[in-house]
């Protein structure tokens, strides 16, 4: 089984690439794809840049030339819930790209035209593997719900109101519904994982920098404790 593992930046990556043992290493659409052995398992790290297109595009090559049997995406979010604060984790069940509008047409706002489903849901069996591994994980509190993305970094009241009332979101970020929407259309199960770095509201972009180190180690020692119990 192989397992293919995004990040949308360097810095989600970071702790991945130093441990993993490597394989081998080719590029394609300007992304290093990383094969190798990592905490027991094969898998195939990778950095898509950031958006959704990056990360469409990441998720579209590990499905076809890396046979990724499952995606795993980790990094670093916005927290839009009352109780949640830097550092906290957030595993989503579905999944919605926040900035789709053909409402014009009669369309719900996050709907897909024409396709079948609303939201995208995460794998049950990978949400139950976050899960246990944030039980274990005593140093930081977790949450399971809706992510929404965007090619938009959110950093206002007004906005993170709209996506709670809009979507029912507790989080979000840049990439997640576009990996999901991708391994809907493949039948690939997945999970997004993510921490929060920011609240998204006004001076998010300073929170950002402060807590991306947190964040990303808080996010990464789930992904261990999931791969270890594979
Ligand atoms: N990733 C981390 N924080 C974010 C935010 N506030 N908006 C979008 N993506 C993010």
């Amino acid at each position: 089984m192989i397992i293919g593992i995004i990040g949308a930046m360097d810095e989600e990556v970071e702790i991945l690439l130093k441990n993993i043992e490597i394989k081998t290493i080719d590029e394609k659409a300007s992304m290093k794809f990383n094969s190798g052995k990592l905490w027991g398992n094969d898998v195939v790290v990778v950095r898509s840049g950031i958006g959704k297109v990056n990360a469409a595009v990441c998720a579209q090559i590990l499905i076809d030339d890396y046979k990724a049997d499952k995606i795993i995406n980790v990094g670093v979010a916005g927290g839009m819930g009352e109780d949640i604060y830097p550092g906290d984790v957030v595993i989503a069940d579905t999944l919605v790209q926040h900035d789709v509008d053909t409402s014009v047409f009669g369309d719900k706002l996050g709907q897909i035209p024409r396709l079948e489903v609303f939201d995208f849901k995460c794998d049950e069996d990978l949400i139950k593997l976050a899960k246990n591994a944030c039980e274990k994980n005593t140093s930081c509190n977790s949450f399971v719900g809706r992510i929404v993305s965007g090619d938009q970094f959110i950093a206002s009241i007004e906005k993170i109101e709209w996506l709670k009332d809009e979507f029912n979101a507790i989080s979000c970020e840049m990439e997640g519904a576009s990996i999901a929407h991708v391994c809907h259309l493949n039948h690939i199960p997945f999970v997004i994982i993510r921490s929060i770095s920011d609240n998204a509201s006004n001076g998010a972009h300073i929170d950002y920098q402060k807590f991306i180190p947190i964040a990303v180690k808080n996010s990464t020692n789930i992904l261990k404790s999931m791969l270890e119990s594979m």
